[in-house]
């Protein structure tokens, strides 16, 4: 099966760059959110970023309204009940995934498939609540979406290999550059060894090691890092974080995982990073 429509529900950091990729690649992009502010500010922001690229000459106004046609905000999922392909990037919560799975599965075409972008929950969990587990892939993007090409795909243990070799065509085809996992493990590669690097960071400012600044300057400038590790957290969402964090400590056991108190009461706080304004650093302005 070739992807011509895709659903992507969840639109906040990661759902919006999806949509947006999956736009600029020509394909019939629905996006879905159940808050309303956030369909708001994903449209907006999408707008912008094109509205950017056609200054800095990366893009025509043609281009940029037809990418735009591509993007049909829908109010509910039965409006998009006949995708080929429906990406979920709601919150880092099983029970809040795994009813949303449900909710595709029985309003999707029979043929269609799911696919979750989670950042670390193993994908079997995730199949087994809908009744095409066959149809089910973790297709997992990175943050931004826009600018990175990396995709982490994972198969759950029913997943066909033709839903398998269906993602992986979908990713090339929108001009990514698909990595396979081979094993249904927790945080699969990139968030099982970069989470406990940035837990380990968080412990560095905790302790006073060292400044925030100056961590991200020894990244940057040591191991040539275009972003420095205390900024990446900001962006990846401290709230996120916390829950991958908490999660693969779950699953996987060990110390290796448990989240800096730090990160915990950043969190309770309300400083979740870029998207609230405020993290490690201060975004108000
Ligand atoms: N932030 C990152 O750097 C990053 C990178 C890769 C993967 N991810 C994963 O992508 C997913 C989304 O992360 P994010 O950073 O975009 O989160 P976010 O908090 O920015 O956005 C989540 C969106 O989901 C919506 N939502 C929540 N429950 C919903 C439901 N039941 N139905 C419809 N919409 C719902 C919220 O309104 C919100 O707009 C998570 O699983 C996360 O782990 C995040």
């Amino acid at each position: 099966m070739s992807v011509k429509k895709v659903l992507v529900v969840g639109l906040g950091l990661m759902g919006r760059g999806i949509l947006q990729v999956c736009a600029q690649s020509g394909l019939e992009a629905y996006g879905y959110d159940m808050s309303e502010e956030a369909v708001r500010n994903a449209t907006g922001f999408i707008s912008k970023s094109l509205e950017k690229r056609v200054k800095k000459g990366k893009m025509t106004e043609d281009e940029k309204n037809s990418v735009l046609k591509n993007i049909k905000a829908v109010n509910s999922l039965e409006d998009a009940k006949d995708v080929d392909l429906a990406i979920e990037a709601v919150y880092e919560d099983i029970n809040v995934k795994q009813d949303v799975f449900k909710k595709l599965d029985a309003v999707l075409q029979p043929n269609a498939i799911i696919a979750s972008n989670t950042s670390a929950l193993p994908a079997t969990p995730l199949a087994s609540v809908t009744k095409r587990p066959d149809k089910f892939m973790i297709i997992h993007f990175h943050q931004p979406p826009t600018v990175m090409r990396l995709i982490e795909l994972v198969k759950a243990i029913q997943t066909s290999d033709e839903t398998a070799a269906t993602a992986m065509e979908f990713c090339k085809a929108i001009n990514k550059d698909p990595v396979q996992i081979n094993v249904d493990c927790p945080g699969f590669l990139t968030n099982r060894t970069m989470i406990p690097l940035l837990n380990e960071v968080i412990y560095c400012i905790y302790e006073g090691v060292s400044s925030k600044e100056d961590i991200d300057l020894a990244f940057k400038s040591g191991f040539n890092w275009p972003m420095g590790p205390v900024t990446l957290c900001d962006f990846i969402g401290l709230d996120t974080l916390l829950h991958i964090m908490e999660d693969l400590h779950h699953r996987r056991g060990g110390d290796k995982f448990i989240p800096c108190p730090l990160l915990s009461n950043m969190v309770a706080a309300g400083y979740l990073g870029h998207k609230s304004g405020r993290g490690f650093y201060d975004y108000s302005k």
